[in-house]
C-alpha cells in the first residue's frame, strides 16, 4: 500500500500536529534558554526622566506612522543605517516603536549621528533643511514645558530608576529638549562600526584634487553644497553648526589642511576623537561615501576653494 498515513485523516493531522508542536518548541525554546543567542547589551540602559518623555512625546505627534525603529540584517539596510538591529537593544521600549512605513528614513541609529542644534533647527523647520521634504514642522514644541509630576508617574510606571533632581531639572526643560535628548540615545546601546582610523605615525601621501579650478565641477559643487552641506556650515560655508570652511582654520588649529583632507571628512565624517592628519575633531559630521560619489565630493572641495576669501 502506497498511500499509508494519507488515508487515515485523523492520524494525519495528529502527526501533523505533533510534528509541527516539536519544530515550535525546539526553534521557541532553544533560543530562549540559550543565553548566547541574546547577549545582554551591556551599554543598554532604561530612559532617564527627559529622555522617557521625549519617547512620550515622539509616541504623542505620531513619527511612528513616517519612521521605523529598526534595522533589518540586509545588505542594503545596513550599508545605508549601520549596524543591523539587535533584540536585546529593545529591553526597555515599552510599548517597542519599531513602526511598519517609511515615508522618512529609519531612526534606529540615528543617535549621535547629527549634532543636537541640528535636530533643534531640523524640527523647527524640516524645509528649511531639505526642501522637498513632508515632514511637518514641531517648533511648537520648543513653547510647552514639561510637566515634572506627569513623567515622574511614567518614570514609575515603567520602574525606572530616576533621582529627585533629575526630576526638578525637567521644570526648566521644554517638549522640544526631551525629543532631541531621545533621538541621541536612540541606537547607542550597540557600538557604531568605527570608521577605519587613520593609523598614527604613518606619513600621509596626499593627493591633488582632480577637479580643481574646473568651473563645470565647481558649478556642480556649489549646487551639491547648497543640498547637502549648507544646513550645518551655512549659506557660504563661514559656519553654523559646523566650523566655517572657507577660513584658515581646521580641526581648530590655525593653519589650513590640503584638498583631500576636506575629500576624507567628508566621505567619511567625525566622531569624537576623529583624528584627520594628526588634528583632533570634536565628532558630529556625518559621511557622505554612501550618498555622494567620489567626484561629487571633490567637486564640492573645488567650489569651497573658489570661495575661499571671498
Ligand atoms: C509625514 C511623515 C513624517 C512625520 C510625521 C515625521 N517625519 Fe521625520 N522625516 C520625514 C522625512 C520624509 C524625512 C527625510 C527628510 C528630512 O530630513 O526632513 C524625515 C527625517 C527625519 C529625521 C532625520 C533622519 C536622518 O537620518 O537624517 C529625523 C531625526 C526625524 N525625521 C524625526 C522625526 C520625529 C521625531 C518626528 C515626530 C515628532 C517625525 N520625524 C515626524 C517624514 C516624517
Ligand atoms: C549635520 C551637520 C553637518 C553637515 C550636513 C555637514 N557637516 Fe561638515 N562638519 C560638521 C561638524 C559638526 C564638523 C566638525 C567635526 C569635528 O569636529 O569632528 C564638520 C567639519 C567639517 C570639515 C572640517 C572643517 C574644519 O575646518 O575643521 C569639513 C571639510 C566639512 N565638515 C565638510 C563638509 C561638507 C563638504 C559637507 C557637505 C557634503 C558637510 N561638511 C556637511 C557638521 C556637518
Amino acid at each position: 500500500m502506497g498511500s499509508g498515513i494519507y488515508n487515515k485523516p485523523i492520524a494525519f493531522a495528529l502527526t501533523a500536529t505533533v510534528v509541527i508542536l516539536i519544530g515550535t518548541v525546539v526553534t521557541m525554546f532553544y533560543p530562549m534558554l540559550t543565553p548566547e543567542m541574546h547577549p545582554k547589551l551591556e551599554n543598554l540602559k532604561p530612559f532617564t526622566a527627559l529622555q522617557l518623555a521625549g519617547r512620550d512625546i515622539y509616541q504623542r505627534e505620531g513619527c511612528v506612522n513616517c519612521h521605523t525603529q529598526t534595522v533589518r540584517p540586509l545588505k542594503t539596510e545596513v550599508l545605508r543605517y549601520g549596524e543591523y538591529s539587535k533584540a536585546g537593544e529593545f529591553a526597555y521600549d515599552r510599548p517597542f516603536l519599531w513602526g511598519s512605513k517609511r515615508t522618512g528614513p529609519d531612526l534606529a541609529r540615528i543617535g549621535g549621528k547629527y549634532p543636537d542644534a541640528w535636530h533643534y533647527k531640523h524640527f523647527e523647520k524640516p524645509q528649511g533643511m531639505f526642501p522637498q521634504t513632508n515632514m511637518p514642522a514641531y517648533a511648537f514644541l520648543a513653547k510647552n514645558k514639561l510637566d515634572p509630576a506627569e513623567v515622574e508617574a511614567h518614570m514609575k510606571a515603567l520602574d525606572f530608576p530616576y533621582t529627585i533632581e533629575e526630576l526638578s531639572a525637567l521644570g526648566s526643560k521644554t517638549d522640544m529638549d526631551a525629543l532631541v535628548a531621545y533621538m541621541q540615545v536612540i541606537g547607542t546601546a550597540v557600538k557604531k562600526t568605527a570608521p577605519v582610523a587613520a593609523a598614527g605615525g604613518v606619513k600621509e601621501v596626499h593627493f591633488p584634487n582632480p577637479l580643481a579650478d574646473n568651473p563645470q565641477a565647481i558649478a556642480k559643487g556649489k549646487d551639491l553644497y547648497a543640498k547637502n552641506c549648507a544646513s550645518c556650515h551655512g549659506d557660504n560655508a563661514k559656519g553654523d553648526i559646523g566650523p566655517s570652511l572657507v577660513d584658515d582654520e581646521f580641526f581648530y588649529e590655525k593653519g589650513d589642511m590640503p584638498d583631500d583632507d576636506y575629500f576624507e571628512v567628508t566621505n567619511n565624517g567625525t566622531s569624537e576623537g576623529y583624528v584627520e592628519d594628526g588634528r583632533t575633531g570634536k565628532g558630529g559630521m556625518p559621511g557622505f561615501k554612501d550618498s555622494l560619489s567620489k567626484d561629487d565630493i571633490w567637486s564640492i572641495v573645488a567650489y569651497l576653494r573658489s570661495i575661499k576669501g571671498k
